[in-house]
C-alpha cells in the first residue's frame, strides 16, 4: 500500500484532499520495526509521529524491577508520538512492537505545517486526545475501585465493543492481559478460568465470545 493510502485511512488525515495527503505522503518516511523492538523510549527527546501502517504496537511504561504495565495498544491507522510534539517534554512512555509493524514517520516541523494549514486536524487530534484520557481515567478507576475479576471483565466488554461484537479476535496471551490491567498471569488465568465455568465467556483457540455481557457489566461497574 502507498504511504498516500496508508494516510487516507488514518482519521486523522481522512478529510484532506488527494494533493494534501500526497504532499503529506512525499515527507512522511516507511519504516519496519520487527517484533518485540523498541521504537520509542521513554524519557526521550522526541522529534516524529508515528502512525501505523500495518502491525502493532504497545505503549508501555516499565518498573525498576522490569514489569511492566500496557497503557494502550495501538494498530493499523493508529497514531503515536504527539505527545512530545505537542508539549516539547521527553516521551511519556516506551512504545513496542508487538508484532512486526510498519509505520510512516512524520517529522515536527511536516506535521505542525500540516495542522497550521488545516486546524481541523487540530480539532480531530483534540478529539483522539479525548479518547485516550477517558481510556486512561477508566483504567485508573479499574485499578482503584474493581477487583481482578471486575478488570478483567472490563477489557474483555472494551476489546469487544472495539471489534463491534460479541467475538473478540484480537489474540491476547494471558501474560499481556495481565499487563493490561495490572496483575500477574496466575491471577489471570484464574478469572478467566472461573468466568468460562460460570457461562459468561467461551474461549477458543481463535477467539473469545461474550455470552452474558450483563453479567460483566455487573462485574465491571459502570466502569466498561
Ligand atoms: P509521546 O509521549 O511523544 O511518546 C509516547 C507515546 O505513547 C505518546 O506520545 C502517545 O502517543 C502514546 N501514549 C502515551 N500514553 C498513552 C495512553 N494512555 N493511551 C494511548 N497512547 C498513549
Amino acid at each position: 500500500m502507498s504511504a498516500t493510502d496508508v494516510l487516507r485511512r488514518v482519521p486523522l488525515f481522512n478529510d484532506l484532499g488527494d494533493a494534501d495527503l500526497a504532499r503529506f505522503a512525499e515527507v512522511a518516511r516507511e519504516r519496519e520495526y520487527p517484533k518485540n523492538s523498541v521504537i520509542l523510549f521513554e524519557d526521550d527527546p522526541g522529534d516524529a509521529l508515528y502512525i501505523v501502517s500495518s502491525g502493532q504496537v504497545k505503549v508501555v511504561l516499565i518498573g525498576e524491577d522490569g514489569r511492566e504495565v500496557i497503557l494502550s495498544v495501538l494498530s493499523d491507522g493508529d497514531f503515536f508520538g504527539e505527545m512530545a510534539l505537542i508539549d516539547d517534554e521527553p516521551r511519556s512512555a516506551h512504545v513496542i512492537a508487538m508484532k512486526d509493524s510498519q509505520l510512516l514517520v512524520l517529522r515536527r516541523d511536516d506535521f505542525q505545517a500540516q495542522i497550521e494549514a488545516h486546524p481541523k486536524i487540530a480539532l480531530k487530534l483534540l478529539r483522539v486526545l479525548v479518547s485516550r484520557l477517558r481510556g486512561a481515567d477508566a483504567k485508573i478507576g479499574g485499578l482503584v475501585l474493581l477487583d481482578v475479576n471486575g478488570r478483567v471483565a472490563q477489557l474483555l466488554l472494551e476489546l469487544a465493543n472495539e471489534s463491534g461484537g460479541p467475538k473478540i479476535t484480537r489474540r491476547l496471551t494471558h501474560h499481556t492481559i495481565a499487563q493490561m490491567i495490572g496483575s500477574s498471569r496466575e491471577t489471570v488465568s484464574r478469572a478467566m478460568r472461573e468466568l468460562v465455568d460460570r457461562g459468561l465467556i467461551e474461549v477458543s483457540r481463535r477467539e473469545i465470545t461474550i455470552r452474558q455481557r450483563e453479567a460483566l457489566e455487573s462485574m465491571a461497574g459502570s466502569r466498561a
